[in-house]
């Protein structure tokens, strides 16, 4: 997969592409993260990319001429490179759906995304037209959608075919949609070494080796443990 991001912070991205899972799924060519500095696209001495809202107000915007063309230019370069593949596009904003592991599995089908960070006050309007969709990392505001990005490489790198150790941890965990009921509930608790430690045991059931036991136990968990902290997640589908 690769994913293409406009921001005007493109050293933000450093990190996440030399360290931990996602580096690893880039170094091994899984992922392909290209950053471009909206800043390449503003012309005049001070490239400057925002300007004060009409009407009055307070802040500056991203004005929708540069980001207009830093989005077709990144566009019509993967299309020469990649002539049938599918591009999504998407706007970081807090007016947008609210990102959740059912939108990561559905981004991690894709071969190519590119996402666009706002910044300052936010952006012209118009540049909404030109995107497939807006999305909201959860109701607060950033000063930027910098930090969103990261989060959407990261759910969804570690979401592709081999990123993880094993694909089937990304299967059972919370708020992964279950194949039988399409409802996304949290995961079980799970234990590992010591079996005792500070008086603190682990449920027996767990040492018994009785895998049918086992299952249903944890069916169980994840029921009790939805309904006692995240009530809201059962019951929709
Ligand atoms: N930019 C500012 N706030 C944001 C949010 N909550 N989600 C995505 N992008 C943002």
């Amino acid at each position: 997969m690769r994913i293409d991001i406009i921001t005007l912070f493109p050293e933000f991205f450093e990190g996440i592409k030399d360290y931990s899972i996602v580096g690893r799924a880039i170094g091994s060519g899984k992922v392909e993260l290209v950053t471009h500095n909206l800043r390449d696209w503003a012309s005049g001495k001070y490239k400057s990319v925002d300007d004060h809202p009409y009407g009055g107000g307070v802040g500056m915007m991203l004005r929708f001429d540069i980001l207009h063309k830093a989005l077709s230019d990144i566009k019509s370069n993967l299309k020469s490179q990649m002539a049938n593949s599918q591009i999504i596009t998407i706007l970081l904003t807090p007016q947008g759906q609210v990102y959740k592991q059912k939108m990561a599995q559905d981004l991690a089908k894709e071969t190519n995304l590119i996402v666009i960070c706002g910044h300052y006050e936010g952006f012209d309007e118009r540049i909404r037209e030109y995107v497939d969709m807006e999305i909201s990392i959860g109701d607060y505001v950033l000063t930027g959608g910098e930090l969103a990005a990261m989060v959407i490489v990261d759910s969804v790198a570690r979401l592709l075919p081999g990123v993880l150790g094993d694909d089937k941890s990304s299967i059972d965990e919370s708020h992964s949609p279950s194949t039988s009921s399409g409802q996304a509930l949290l995961e079980y608790p799970q234990y590992t070494r010591p079996d005792e430690y500070d008086g603190k045991k682990v449920p027996e059931i767990l040492l018994g080796g009785n895998h049918k036991e086992i299952d249903a136990w944890r069916k169980e968990q994840v029921e009790e443990r939805t309904k006692v902290r995240r009530p809201d997640l059962l019951n929709v589908g």
